[in-house]
């Protein structure tokens, strides 16, 4: 049986229990975000190309309050954070030109005072917080987008400010994980977890950050992602190699991004005898950003072979264009595809370790299931995500009204 995915009212519940323990008193303020899991459109974000995530309902909470004074305290109840699990952050002046915190402190940490830095609006008054999740740390569902937009969403909710846009919320949390984070990622996991719609993926097109739902709501179709618990770090060097390369690659072909470039390009970068690594970036990303402006026009007219075809493709170009699976992932793709009624299955994010994910048809789940289980080396863990219950974003209200219930019916 796959994993059963821990509510978002149970998150809220054992975060309120924490803070009261804690700070004693309640919090006044809840808030999530989801991590996400990207059906295609693989290290596009960052060439200006389009990509299709969803948003996922493994999500990260935030309860917290207002407090006077300089100092915040927040803490984290999740096990595989780093040490320490709380932390006090020094507030920045009100009246700073710049927000500048210190680069100190867990990793977790950094990712909360990143946002707190790029914050756009008041400066955030001090708080006591508590952060829960079920996103899988490092497993390639953007556990830390989750946690970046849960704290942007969370300081909205202190200040009260209500004037940016999605764009730049996503932009914000982006940059502070450029800053505090130092991973210089594309855009697309912000995005989605600020925007992702219940039902739908979102095709996002990165050059001009604007998005189409796409519904995904058949229930004949389940969308399994299996994670291969082998972890990635994606703030090591082959992350920001993958980007440079591109980058040269669209120098090279005198374009401001691969966005551009077509697959005529691909041999004119042959012809010139260019470096062979990059001319197989240069075909994954142009293949890439084709296969899922395809792919998109495919899950709208519900022609999911199509779409499965699409991703199998994907994840071969990711495997040997542009080198950042591993054998994990492989052999997890591969125990999928033997089962008939499978439609495609791929790696997903960043690569490394971390998830593949698998459409297919919702009456042979159990038999992927099985089978993965018997044959793969590893220790894997199965989510399910119909898109009915899948992707949601948690407003204030909403996460008010749930806390309330809990109050109601838990405590
Ligand atoms: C990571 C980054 C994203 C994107 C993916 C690869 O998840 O955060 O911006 O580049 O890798 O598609």
């Amino acid at each position: 049986m796959a994993e059963c995915i821990v509510s978002t009212e149970t998150l809220l519940a054992e975060a309120t229990r924490a803070f009261r323990e804690e700070f004693g008193g309640e919090p006044e303020i809840a808030v999530a975000a989801p991590g996400r899991v990207n059906l295609i459109g693989e290290h596009t974000d960052y060439n200006d190309g389009f990509v299709m995530p969803m948003a996922l309902p493994l999500v990260t909470v935030i309860v917290g309050r207002k407090i006077g004074g300089e100092f915040s305290t927040a803490i984290t109840l999740n096990k595989d954070a780093d040490l320490p699990r709380k932390i006090t952050i020094e507030m920045p002046n009100e009246n700073a030109l710049v927000r500048t915190i210190e680069h100190s402190g867990p990793k977790w940490g950094l990712y909360v005072k990143g946002v707190i830095a790029n914050y756009i609006g008041p400066a955030p008054p001090a708080f006591q917080a508590v952060i829960h999740s079920s996103v899988p740390t490092g497993g390639g569902l953007s556990s830390s987008a989750a946690l970046e937009v849960s704290t942007y969403t969370f300081l909205d909710s202190l200040t009260g400010y209500t004037n940016t846009n999605s764009n730049q919320k996503a932009l914000a949390c982006q940059k502070a994980e450029h800053q505090y984070a130092g991973m210089p990622c594309g855009i697309m996991d912000q995005f989605i977890s600020v925007m992702g719609k219940q039902g739908n993926a979102l095709l996002i097109d990165c050059r001009n950050l604007s998005a189409e739902l796409i519904p995904l709501d058949d229930p004949e179709i389940v969308v399994l992602i299996t994670n291969s618990n082998v972890k990635h770090e994606l703030t090591g060097s082959e992350y920001s190699t993958r980007r440079k390369h591109c980058q040269e690659a669209a120098l090279i072909l005198k374009k401001v991004s691969l966005r551009d470039a077509n697959e005529s390009d691909i041999d004119y970068l042959k012809s010139i005898d260019a470096n062979d690594t990059l001319i197989k970036r240069a075909r994954h990303v142009i293949t890439e950003i084709e296969r899922t402006a395809i792919g998109a026009v495919a899950l709208k007219e519900k022609d999911y072979n199509k779409f499965g075809q699409l991703m199998n493709a994907s994840h071969n170009s990711l495997r040997d264009d542009y080198d950042v699976s591993c054998p994990e992932l492989d052999q997890l793709v591969e125990l999928a595809l033997q089962i008939d009624g499978v439609l495609g299955s791929r790696m997903t994010g960043g690569g490394f370790g971390g998830c593949t994910v698998t459409l297919v048809h919702a009456n042979v789940v159990d038999q992927v299931i099985d089978n993965i289980k018997k044959k793969y080396t590893g220790n894997p863990v199965f989510y399910i995500c119909k898109p009915s219950d899948g992707e949601e974003f948690y407003d204030h209200p909403k996460i008010n009204v749930q806390l309330d219930m809990h109050r109601l019916f838990i405590f």
